[in-house]
């Protein structure tokens, strides 16, 4: 593929802090990709930038378009190997999402499509058998959605907030676009009933001053009349963010104030998961404690909880083929700038079908107008996304899928 140029800046995210943008252009046009940024994050993502975004910049401003030579998905190593580690996280994702749209565009696919016929064995390229293909075994995740918040993205009221970073809704749906709708009754009901308390945190979930439990039998009484007065399933996550109030062997309760050591940390996450019924809890425990999430999934196998690693794992195929080894988790937290390189992102993604592990495709915390990771749901073939479900940034990778599963559909 002929490149003329690569560029790069700096543009604002949802919480108007700076990000990278890297544009590329070819004779098809300028093809962009933003990164988000985490607020909770683990202690072994990459770093976002080498030294800094400007420094970043000024880098991939300056690669020579003439020593990039790619045609397909597995030539990014060739960009990876140009780059080294000159830049961090965000960037290289930036760059590496930037070329697959310029090429997809250049073969005449969707971000998606391109991806499926990267990935799959055969090489069908004809255009006809390729569309009735990827019909035949497209898979549309189900959608994750932050309802209410505490933790670290979260003020609270008054001082106070649940100690748990995200109460999720997770729709089940006959369609995409059902299961958003759900997701989206799902959220108002919530905040209907948390007493049209106004202020949205972050990521556009409710702020409240609820303890965790209250907070839970809100999400509870919700699914039960999502199920009884309109006759469609919603089921529950948490994501626990544990590592963010962890510190010298206690998880630090400040809504009722308390302190759990480890084995009370594991007797309390099964205990919710039963009492709750939970679908979805992730990082129950701190970020190096992989035998504790394997003795939660043995306390509760039968339950059909996804026990789920995300600062526990950061998309890092050597941190997950640890946790596989361990039987730490049964799903994992796919997060492209946690890494950076979307080979890795492909081989986390291919680790995880092999092991009969779920994967969730997720944003950031900080996020931009950036739809990449929708076409890589469906490219890669993700069972769940993770995007919240109030506020332009999340709303635009939703509205994307609901598109995409309408031309397959067709
Ligand atoms: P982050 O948090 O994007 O702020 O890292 C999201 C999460 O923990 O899942
Ligand atoms: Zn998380």
């Amino acid at each position: 593929m002929k490149i003329n140029k690569i560029g790069a800046k700096s543009v604002l995210d949802s919480r108007k802090q700076k990000t990278i943008q890297v544009i590329v252009g070819t004779d098809k046009g300028d093809f962009k990709t933003s990164a988000p940024a985490g607020k909770s994050t683990g202690q072994y993502e990459v770093k976002s930038y080498a030294e800094n975004l400007a420094g970043d910049i000024e880098f991939i401003k300056k690669i020579d378009v003439k020593e990039i030579n790619i045609e397909n998905f597995e030539d990014l190593n060739k960009i990876e190997k140009l780059v080294g580690k000159n830049i961090g996280g965000n960037s290289l994702f930036a760059l590496e999402a930037s070329l697959l749209k310029a090429l997809a565009k250049e073969n005449g696919k969707e971000l998606y499509e391109f991806i499926i016929q990267t990935s799959s064995e055969s090489s069908d390229s004809e255009d006809s058998k390729f569309a009735a293909k990827i019909k035949k075994t497209l898979k549309m995740p189900r959608p994750i959605g932050n309802t209410i918040g505490g933790g670290l993205h979260s003020k609270g009221k008054g001082g106070k907030k649940p100690d748990f970073q995200e109460f999720l809704f997770i729709a089940n749906g006959k369609t995409f676009k059902e299961s958003f709708e759900i997701n989206n009754k799902a959220y108002s009901l919530a905040g209907k009933l948390l007493g049209f308390f106004k202020k949205r945190n972050d990521e556009g979930a409710f702020e409240t001053d609820k303890t965790n439990e209250e907070v839970l039998e809100i999400m509870e009484k919700v699914k039960r009349d999502i199920h009884d007065k309109c006759n469609q399933e919603v089921d529950i996550g948490l994501d626990v963010a544990s590592s963010s109030f962890y510190s010298d062997s206690r998880y630090l309760y400040k809504n009722i104030s308390k302190e759990l050591g480890r084995n009370d940390q594991i007797a309390y996450m099964s205990k919710i998961i039963k009492r709750y019924n939970m679908f979805y809890m992730e990082d129950p425990f701190e970020e190096n404690d992989f035998r504790s999430f394997a003795e939660l999934i043995y306390e509760t196998k039968g339950r059909n909880c996804l026990v789920v690693g995300d600062d526990l794992t950061t998309t890092n195929p050597e941190r997950f083929e640890k946790a596989i080894r361990m039987r730490s988790i049964n799903a994992i937290i796919v997060k492209p700038n946690q890494i950076g390189s979307l080979l890795k992102v492909k081989q986390v993604i291919e680790i995880a079908k092999k092991n009969n592990i779920k994967t969730i495709i997720s944003h950031r915390s900080g996020e931009t107008m950036d739809n990449t990771i929708a076409d890589l749901a469906v490219g890669f073939g993700c069972d769940f996304i993770k995007t919240g479900i109030y506020g332009k940034v999340r709303e635009v990778k939703l509205k994307r899928l609901i598109a995409i599963e309408k031309k397959l559909r067709r």
